[in-house]
């Protein structure tokens, strides 16, 4: 628990096994008497609890202090990341009804990689050649998914992938990505705090700097504001393989999120105008999901096809993850990813370029052409 010093340590007391155990991903704690974890993508109740409300609260106002923040009745809610990386987000009662509520989400160094994806099955062999494809070509890729669903591990192995003759801006909130690449350059936000002066610098200030710091990529770790029609701009303008993260639980899904982002600022855009512009910085969405059985996985790898006649986005699928069943002990889904029959439009690219991926790639297996018959 070296992330506090040993004032703060003494005051998580009641939590820290859970903090020292690298099983732990997530402490959830809902007012003193209950505190949950989550362990290998489940949430499991703990006996740890805080004497009571008021010991809860001193640790949280501690771990705000150290970190220049400040947490009261005037400054009920605090998002904060922690010296090792860790975020934490706390709300205090009256608010939060279960007493305070809080949040600590374990930053852990040891990275996964692209390797680890296929060998946990969240992505299958050819899938991943596919992507690293996909970035060759320099495609423009939005990952989307769920809170916790794996978006932020997928960029990094993603972005590790890139050429290493180009150079990369990376824009984020926190910095969690932690790209392989010899060219990188690493920009984090910072918050307001008026009790020092500080003013605040947004994703979207930072992605304007980027675009003026001759970037060949532009990388946002967390699209959630108006930096959305920044981004988009940035992919329509010729820098092409750029990448971000999305909120959202489907390809389709991702696009709208992201036309709603782009209308959030003052812009004069028309609405009509910003979804022709996402639906042409779109190329390749990759879904990533988190399901019942814990289970994180890509769902599905999509080719956005731009708007049809009554301006709706066009979505292929070019690859899903689909369950075939459940292992009775473990309660873990069994399945595989599959391609859909669907050869996506730069084919051509990819035979100009000579690049190994034949056409067969693409076509379903026959159990799944059995299974999709089936269910017609
Ligand atoms: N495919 C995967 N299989 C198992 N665990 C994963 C997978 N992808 C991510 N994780 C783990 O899940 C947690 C959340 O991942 P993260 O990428 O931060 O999600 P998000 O950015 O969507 O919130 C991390 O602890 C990460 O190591
Ligand atoms: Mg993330």
């Amino acid at each position: 628990m070296s992330v506090f010093n040993d004032a703060i340590a003494n005051l998580l007391g009641p939590i820290k096994d859970l903090l020292d155990d690298p099983g732990v991903s997530e402490v959830m704690i809902n007012g003193p008497f209950e505190v949950f974890v989550e362990k290998k993508g489940l949430v499991y109740k703990t006996e740890n609890q805080f004497p009571n409300e008021d010991a809860l609260i001193s640790a949280m106002r501690a771990i705000a202090q150290s970190v220049g923040r400040v947490i009261d009745a005037d400054n009920p809610r605090l998002d904060a990341r922690l010296p090792d990386g860790s975020r934490i987000h706390v709300v205090l009662p009256p608010m939060a009804k279960n007493g305070t509520t809080v949040a600590i989400r374990k930053f852990s160094k040891e990275k996964l990689t692209l390797n680890d994806l296929i060998d946990f099955g969240s992505l299958s062999k050819t899938a991943a050649r596919f992507l690293d494809i996909c970035i060759y070509l320099g495609k423009n890729i939005i990952v989307s998914g769920g809170t916790g669903s794996g978006k932020t591990t997928m960029l990094n192995v993603l972005g590790s992938r890139i050429p290493k003759t180009q150079r990369l801006l990376i824009i984020e909130d926190a910095a969690e990505l932690q790209v392989k690449a010899e060219h990188v350059v690493n920009f984090e936000t910072r918050k307001a705090d008026p009790t020092r002066g500080v003013e605040e610098v947004t994703i979207r200030e930072l992605v304007i700097s980027a675009m003026r710091l001759r970037p060949d990529r532009i990388i946002v770790g967390e699209v959630r504001g108006e930096e959305a029609l920044d981004l988009i701009q940035v992919m329509n303008t010729g820098h092409d393989g750029s990448m971000g993260t999305v909120h959202a639980n489907n390809p389709i899904d991702a696009c709208t999120r992201l036309e709603t982002l782009c209308l959030m600022g003052d812009t004069k855009i028309p609405p009509d105008a910003v979804r022709k512009m996402v639906a042409s910085a779109m190329q390749v969405i990759v879904q990533c999901s988190r399901y019942h059985d814990g289970g994180r996985r890509t769902s599905h790898i999509s080719e956005i096809m731009g708007l049809d006649a009554n301006g709706n986005y066009i979505s292929r699928d070019i690859f899903r993850w689909v369950q075939t069943g459940k292992d009775p002990d473990t309660g873990k889904y069994q399945g595989e990813m599959v391609p859909c029959n669907y050869v996506p439009s730069f084919f051509e690219d990819i035979v100009v370029n000579k690049l190994p991926f034949p056409k067969s790639n693409f076509l379903s297996p026959d159990w799944y052409n059995e299974i999709k018959k089936q269910a017609a």
